[in-house]
C-alpha cells in the first residue's frame, strides 16, 4: 500500500502533442520528485459522455476518475483556452465529481488545486484561467495561489513535459511546490451543509 499523498492530474486535449497534457505531465512529475504519488488523466481518460445523462455512469473511465478525485489530496487541471474559457471536455469531467456531493469531504473540498491554461495569447490566457479557478471554488477546492498562463504558439515541449523556456518550468515547479506544500500543511477543517435539525 502506497501511503504517499495521491496528487491527481486531469486535462489536456485529444490534439497530438497536446501541450496543456505535456505541462500537465511536467508538473505532476515535479511533484512526483517531492514526494507525492500522482495520477494523470489525459483527453482519453476523460473522454466521457455528457455527465447527466442516463447511463454516463455506466462507463468504467467514469468510476476510475471518481474515484481517483475521492483519494485525492490535491488535484492539477491544465486546459487549453477554447474561445476565451477551458475546453468542454475538462468542463465535463469536473462535472462528474458532482458523483462526490454526498462524500465526508464533499466535491474537492479542502484539497489544493493547481491551474493551468496554455492559449495563444495572454487575454484568452486569464479568461481561462479565471473560470477555472471559480469552477474549483464551486467545488470548494483551495485554489493555489499561482495559475500558470502558458502561451502555446512560443513554447515547445517534450514528451515528459518539461519546455523550452525556463520561465515556464519555473512556474511549474513553483506550482508543483505550492501543491504538495498545502498537502503538507494540517488538514483543514471541512464544512458540513447546514441541515434542518441543526
Ligand atoms: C477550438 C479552439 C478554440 C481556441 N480558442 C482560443 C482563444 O480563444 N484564444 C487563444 O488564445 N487561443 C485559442 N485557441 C488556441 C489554443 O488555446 C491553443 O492552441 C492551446 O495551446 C491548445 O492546447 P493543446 O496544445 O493542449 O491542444 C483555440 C484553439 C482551438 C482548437
Amino acid at each position: 500500500m502506497d501511503h504517499r499523498p495521491l496528487v491527481v492530474g486531469l486535462g489536456g486535449t485529444t490534439r497530438p502533442g497536446s501541450s496543456s497534457e505535456r505541462a500537465l505531465r511536467g508538473c505532476l512529475a515535479i511533484a512526483a520528485r517531492l514526494g507525492v504519488q500522482t495520477v494523470l488523466f489525459g483527453a482519453d481518460a476523460l473522454d466521457l459522455a455528457h455527465y447527466g445523462g442516463a447511463n454516463c455512469m455506466s462507463n468504467p473511465k467514469a468510476e476510475r476518475l471518481i474515484a481517483a478525485l475521492r483519494r485525492a489530496d490535491a488535484v492539477v487541471l491544465s486546459s487549453p483556452a477554447y474561445h476565451g474559457a477551458l475546453s468542454g471536455l475538462l468542463k465535463n469531467a469536473l462535472d462528474y465529481a458532482e458523483e462526490l456531493r454526498n462524500d465526508e469531504r464533499p466535491y474537492l473540498d479542502g484539497r489544493a488545486v493547481g491551474c493551468i491554461a496554455c492559449a495563444y495569447g495572454p487575454q484568452a490566457i486569464g479568461t481561462t484561467l479565471t473560470s477555472m479557478r471559480a469552477i474549483v471554488h464551486a467545488l470548494r477546492g483551495w485554489p493555489t495561489p499561482l495559475g500558470v498562463g502558458i502561451n502555446a504558439s512560443q513554447v515547445i515541449f517534450d514528451e515528459s513535459g518539461a519546455s523550452s523556456t525556463p520561465d515556464v518550468n519555473d512556474q511549474l515547479d513553483a506550482l508543483a511546490r505550492q501543491i504538495v506544500g498545502f498537502v503538507k500543511m494540517q488538514p483543514v477543517r471541512t464544512l458540513r451543509p447546514l441541515c434542518a435539525a441543526e
